[in-house]
């Protein structure tokens, strides 16, 4: 078994156009690849609602603020494709740098709010590069649905306020993290974790978890957060970027649990930079 690789918009749009003129629907799973469970998981959700999927790799040089954390990234196309084939995907969609970026490319897609703070504020101009590319992604694929993972929280928001205020006629589905049995939310950077840092690193999951109990247990959200960053210091992370609480909906910053919540951090273990975020919900 294979899956067809395309690295053209050209030949992903005849592709696509024949399956349409078929009268089927179609899904698209955006990927940088290195794939493992929590890609696969969007896939096999994207199978089950929809008659083709398309999963696209492209590791997106606009969403990196660091040219060394660009290189480092893991690639590994072919390991990749066999995972799809297996999954019964119809098309890899694996175009070049300038494919995506022809020279003389001027266009940034910005998406003000659900951007900013978290991530939007570690990582400047990284959600412009997420949202560029994947406003590219879904007008080169006309997909009726797209997958995309609650691991990546704030992203999500983005992407759906991206498609929302540009019209683009595509649903987007989130789809929730996928965890090692000791909580750890898999990841492509966790390869680059060593053998030490793989041992710390479920605490970050551990510390939400018991840190979201305490928001639901009624006690004070400050003193909780504060708490929960020294309990991340004092376990051995390096740096902790953020760890607030946020309105699902919008991502407001809430110092009370009065709506659907999410707990979001971000915190460095060496080299390695991980986030997490889990539901914290009221009564
Ligand atoms: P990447 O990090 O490869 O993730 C691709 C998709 O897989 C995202 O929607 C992400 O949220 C989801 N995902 C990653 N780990 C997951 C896990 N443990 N459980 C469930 N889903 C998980 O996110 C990107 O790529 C890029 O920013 C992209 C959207 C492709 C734009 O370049």
């Amino acid at each position: 078994m294979t899956v067809p690789i395309v690295r053209t918009i050209a030949d992903l749009r005849s592709a696509v156009r024949a399956w349409r003129a078929a009268g089927e629907s179609v899904s698209v799973v955006p990927t940088m690849g290195a794939l493992h469970e929590g890609h696969l998981s969007l896939v096999r959700a994207a199978k089950e609602q929809s008659d083709r999927v398309i999963v696209t790799l492209f590791v997106n040089p606009k969403q990196f603020n660091d040219a060394g954390d660009l290189s480092d990234y893991p690639r590994t196309e072919a390991d990749d494709a066999a995972k799809l084939a297996v999954l019964g995907v119809d098309l890899l969609y694996a175009p070049a740098t300038s494919e995506i970026y022809p020279s003389g490319f001027t266009t940034n897609v910005s998406v003000s709010g659900v951007s900013e703070g978290l991530c939007g504020a570690a990582r400047a101009g990284h959600f412009d590069g997420v949202a560029t590319v994947v406003a590219k992604l879904f007008i080169q694929t006309e997909a009726d649905l797209a997958f995309f993972g609650e691991k990546d929280f704030q992203q999500l928001q983005v992407v759906k306020r991206m498609a929302r205020d540009l019209d683009i006629p595509i649903e987007i589905v989130a789809c929730p993290t996928v965890r090692q049995p000791d909580g750890l939310a898999l990841s492509s950077r966790n390869v680059q974790l060593s053998k030490a840092e793989r041992a710390l690193a479920p605490v970050l999951a551990q510390t939400l978890f018991a840190a979201a109990g305490r928001i639901e247990a009624g006690n004070e959200v400050a003193t909780v957060l504060r708490d929960a960053i020294v309990a991340l210091e004092d376990a051995g992370f390096d740096k902790v970027d953020y760890l607030e609480l946020r309105a699902e909906n919008g991502l407001r910053v809430l110092d009370s649990l009065i709506e659907p919540a999410r707990l979001l951090a971000a915190a460095h273990l060496g080299e390695t930079r991980l986030i997490d975020n889990i539901a914290v919900r009221p009564g």
